[in-house]
């Protein structure tokens, strides 16, 4: 399973090395790849910008059928906003959201990140 992520100001990319875990991370500023492959996208929470810059990507090529699930990064400040980009692409897609972590994510957000990747792999696979 892929991992690909976009990073705004470097939470996820860190939470994705501190985890050593290979992804791929979308530019901002030209997100149009190919992805392959089945992933799991992670993405932060800022505005509705990033809700249609992600459903610019999941469209692009064959993007929307490969992704399996969907992750979410924000700050739980935002009380029902919490992680609002991550749910508004899961319910447009259809996809499941897997996993909500804070900023770049402590040592257990990595260690169940890396849970739920599996059981939905496993799940897929049966
Ligand atoms: C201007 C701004 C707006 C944000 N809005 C939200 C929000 O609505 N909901 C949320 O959960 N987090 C929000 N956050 C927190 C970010 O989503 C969080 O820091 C995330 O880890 C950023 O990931 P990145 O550094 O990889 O871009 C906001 C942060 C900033 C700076």
């Amino acid at each position: 399973m892929r991992i690909v992520y976009l990073s705004l100001s470097g939470n996820i990319r860190k939470f994705i090395n501190d985890g050593g875990i290979e992804a791929t991370e979308i530019s901002y500023s030209n997100p149009l790849i190919e992805i392959n492959e089945d992933f799991v996208l992670i993405v932060p929470s800022y505005d509705q910008e990033i809700t249609d810059l992600m459903s610019e990507f999941i469209e692009y090529e064959n993007n929307e059928e490969n992704l399996v699930a969907i992750v979410g990064s924000g700050s739980r400040n935002f009380n029902d906003g919490f992680c609002f980009n991550a749910k508004d692409l899961s319910e447009k897609y259809n996809k499941p959201l897997i996993f909500k972590f804070e900023f770049s994510g402590t040592e257990d957000d990595i260690i169940n990140f890396k849970k739920e990747v599996e059981l939905i792999e496993i799940t897929r696979t049966k």
